[in-house]
């Protein structure tokens, strides 16, 4: 993966990140095309439950139907085009608020009023069109591309790596989330996430709490769009918690996810959503055994929360502007061929993923 990276590799010119016709191919080329965290299965555990959200102006509803499988649909009534759920909760039908049309849980058309008083009016013929849905060790991922490879195709070698982290993972139940609008355009939030060239300096808690900055190193992963982060626990007095039993390692999935495994078998991830060119939203979730958050998880998610988390969004926020700057011409990253923690050659990668999304020749340009 160093290939093409010998020599100083400069920046990503600011366009990438400011230009919002380069946001609008994000849209298509990257996130309508890719593996996008919805949920946890936990969150879903009985027929009728649902919960919603958006990708980009694409309203998403992911539910489990009435034999218990997980499905993804269109939030789109296929009368006029209201949405169907808000929230999440339990429904025995989608029933539209507009007209009232009701559906099943698997989309089918089931009711529409006075529908009767029009000749040849064919309920069959209405369905709201599904989604690719993918469990992955308990984390529900959608895909709005019908084409979409597999997860296991996208991302090889993964879930085997997770496994061996944490064979237990998928017996963990959802037990917190927090999110928060970071300010800044996605790709600045992803790669700051993906970097640890800062974390001696802006994260001292982190690199006395959880990870051993000697051992830590994020890489290329396999032979999909993945970074790996990894390090042995943290060997300070400072540790968050007991973080004996097992390594660090977290898996960021391009482009937009993160499935984390603090030493000890600690599960917790990030995901972003990207709102506009210049915001985006992060979110951070933790899962336990029993979906609850004992005193030992609400000090781990308290201190990661005002520490890193809140350490990383004024990064994020004051990056944001400075790449807004016409006094702005990025610099050479600093890549170190044989790794460690001050390494940027993640932030290499990231930035040749971009530019094969969006770069490529357009079919329909
Ligand atoms: S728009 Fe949904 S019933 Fe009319
Ligand atoms: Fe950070």
């Amino acid at each position: 993966m160093t290939e093409g990276f010998e020599g100083p590799v400069p920046g990503l010119p600011a366009s990438y990140f400011n230009d919002p016709d380069v946001f609008k191919q994000v849209r298509e080329q990257v996130f309508f095309r890719t593996w996008q965290y919805a949920c946890h299965v936990s969150q879903l555990p009985n027929p009728g439950d649902y919960m919603t959200f958006s990708l980009f102006e694409e309203d998403i509803v992911v539910l489990r139907d009435r034999e218990g499988g997980l499905r993804a649909l269109f939030n789109v009534c296929q009368h006029r085009g209201h949405r169907l759920v808000e929230g999440s909760g339990n429904k025995r039908l989608l029933v539209c608020p507009y007209h009232a049309w009701s559906y099943d849980l698997d989309g089918r058309l089931k009711g529409a009023p006075a529908s009767e008083t029009v000749e040849g009016f064919d309920r069959s013929k209405v369905c709201i069109p599904s989604i690719r849905l993918e469990e992955f060790l308990g984390f529900v991922f959608v895909n709005l591309d019908p084409d979409a490879e597999p997860m296991d195709r996208c991302y090889p070698g993964v879930r085997e790596a997770i496994l061996e982290l944490c064979p237990d993972i998928e017996d963990r139940k959802f037990a917190a989330e927090h999110g928060i609008d970071e300010g800044c355009n996605w790709m600045v939030a992803v790669e700051n996430y993906n970097e640890c060239y800062h974390c001696k300096i802006a994260h001292p808690d982190f690199a006395k709490g959880i990870i051993d900055p000697a051992s830590y190193g994020i890489a290329p992963f396999g032979e999909g769009k993945v970074l790996m982060h990894s390090s042995l626990p943290t060997q300070d007095d400072g540790a968050w918690y007991d973080v004996s039993g097992s390594d660090y390692g977290s898996f960021y999935l391009w482009p937009a996810a993160s499935i984390q495994i603090y030493p000890g078998g600690v599960v917790n991830n990030y995901y972003w959503r990207p709102l506009a060119v210049d915001d985006t939203r992060v979110y951070r979730g933790w899962f336990s055994d029993d979906g609850a958050v004992d005193e030992t998880l609400e000090r781990v998610i308290e201190l990661d929360r005002t520490t890193t988390f809140a350490e990383d969004l004024v990064l994020v926020r004051n990056v944001q502007r400075g790449i807004q700057s016409r006094g702005y011409n990025p610099g050479p990253l600093v890549i170190n061929r044989q790794g460690g923690i001050d390494s940027e050659l993640s932030i290499a990668c990231l930035h040749r993923w971009l530019r094969e999304a969006v770069d490529a020749p357009r079919p329909h340009a």
